[in-house]
């Protein structure tokens, strides 16, 4: 008998790591791969199951404008609960640390069906950064049974906290698709043509800086200071600033009341993952505070500045592709500045790093839903 897998995902970030698992999964023998989407994205989301022709066989369709934390955790749980009932899987996966991941790990543990979690282990020990991603994640590793961690770091956490899972050291799905899709526009050059097209709004002489900023911790004031950054950098004339704005309006509204109408501030729709690989291939250096972003732009030899104080995800810091700078408007124009200024630091940053995966992590996770052993993910001495 075939073993039923349900992946269930519901945002962008969730969609574009999982869709290597679900492709993994399709291929392998011994399993039946079954996708379940909670639309807690709707647009955001659709773009990527687009791109990796990916049909699930349930869509909650849940968002909501502005929705609540708890609205949303509430009507995951009651309609996923349907969802397992008439899916009937041995097991789940799930992806991260957002709501959907918390509440399907949750409404699984309570219809007795075991949980692979893939991303396991990623930890600040600060529950208000991020947040609330930081509860999310910890609640699916006490609840799941398979730990596929990304990398070694994130397996020792796991290790310090008397889970009960089993932990598989897998690297990050995101190089999957990241690789993936890099090769995918190197591949075809009237691809690659369209988008070289789509970007013709920057100018030759300038330098991109390739801007993205979501988290919640930072509405208000965080991001108050992140504007103020941009719109003093925007002074320069040898910068182009590309922000494609998240479709949140706690994000959306005060970014674009603040920068609207600067001549080298382009602010964009968020783009689809396609050009927006293309995008990060084409800049200079990313502001950002999104994490997957911080790492697939090492994987690039992109230096990033990330607008948070601490990380989940310090392995970039310390193989010196990725700064912290917080969202203190002095520092981050400081931070910018010297990238732009100081073509020696800029080589030093710029050196392409990968601790974060080898593009076989999806492979592993398959081989491991399958029962066979799994050759785990190490970094290069350099990188790890
Ligand atoms: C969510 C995740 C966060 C993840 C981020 C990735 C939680 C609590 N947060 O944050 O961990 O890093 O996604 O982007 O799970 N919206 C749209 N269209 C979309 C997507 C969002 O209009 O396609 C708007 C809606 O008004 C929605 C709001 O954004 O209600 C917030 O979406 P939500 O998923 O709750 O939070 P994010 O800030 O996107
Ligand atoms: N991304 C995208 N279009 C954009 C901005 C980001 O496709 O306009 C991709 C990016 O390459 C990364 C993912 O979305 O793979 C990160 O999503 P986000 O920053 O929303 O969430 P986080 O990773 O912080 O949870």
């Amino acid at each position: 008998m075939a073993l039923r897998v349900l992946s269930i995902f519901g945002t962008r970030p969730e969609a574009i790591k999982m869709a290597p698992v679900v492709q993994a999964l399709a291929g392998a023998p011994g399993i039946t791969s079954l996708v379940c989407v909670t639309g807690q994205h709707r647009q955001m989301l659709d773009q990527v199951l687009e791109l990796f022709a990916i049909e699930p066989d349930y869509d909650l369709d849940l968002m909501v404008p502005n929705q609540t934390l708890n609205g949303l955790s509430a009507r995951a749980i009651a309609g996923l609960d349907e969802v397992l009932t008439a899916a009937s899987p041995d097991r789940v996966l799930v992806h991260g640390d957002t709501t959907t991941a918390m509440a399907a790990s949750v409404a699984a543990f309570h219809r007795g069906i075991p949980v692979g979690h893939v991303e396991a282990g990623l930890r600040t020990y600060d529950l208000a950064r991020p947040w609330p991603e930081e509860f999310n994640r910890r609640i699916v590793d006490v609840a799941a049974d398979l730990l596929f961690a990304p990398t070694p770091l994130s397996a020792r956490n796991l290790a310090g906290e008397r889970l009960s899972g089993r932990v598989i050291v897998t690297g990050n799905t995101v190089i999957d698709a990241l690789l993936a899709t890099r090769d995918r526009i190197a591949a075809d050059a009237a691809l690659s043509a369209r988008l070289a097209e789509r970007f013709a709004f920057l100018e030759p002489g300038r330098r991109v800086l390739l801007v993205t900023g979501h988290r919640r911790e930072n509405f208000g004031a965080g991001f108050e200071g992140i504007c103020e950054a941009l719109a003093r950098l925007a002074d320069r004339s040898d910068i182009d600033i590309v922000y494609p704005v998240h479709l949140n309006p706690n994000v959306n509204d005060p970014v674009r009341s603040a920068l609207s109408g600067r001549g080298n501030v382009h602010l964009i729709e968020p783009l689809d993952y396609l050009p927006f690989v293309g995008l990060m291939t084409r800049a200079h250096a990313i502001l950002t505070d999104s994490g997957g972003v911080q790492e697939e732009a090492p994987a690039l030899g992109k230096p990033v500045l990330v607008m948070r104080d601490v990380t989940e995800r310090p392995e970039a810091v310390e193989a010196g592709t990725v700064r912290l700078v917080g969202t203190d408007a002095d520092r981050i124009v400081r931070a910018v500045s010297d990238l732009w200024d100081d073509e020696a630091l800029y080589r030093r940053f710029a050196h392409a790093a990968n601790p974060y995966g080898d593009g076989k992590a999806s492979a592993r996770i398959a081989a491991a839903l399958q029962g066979e052993p799994v050759d785990e993910f190490a970094p290069t001495r350099e990188e790890a």
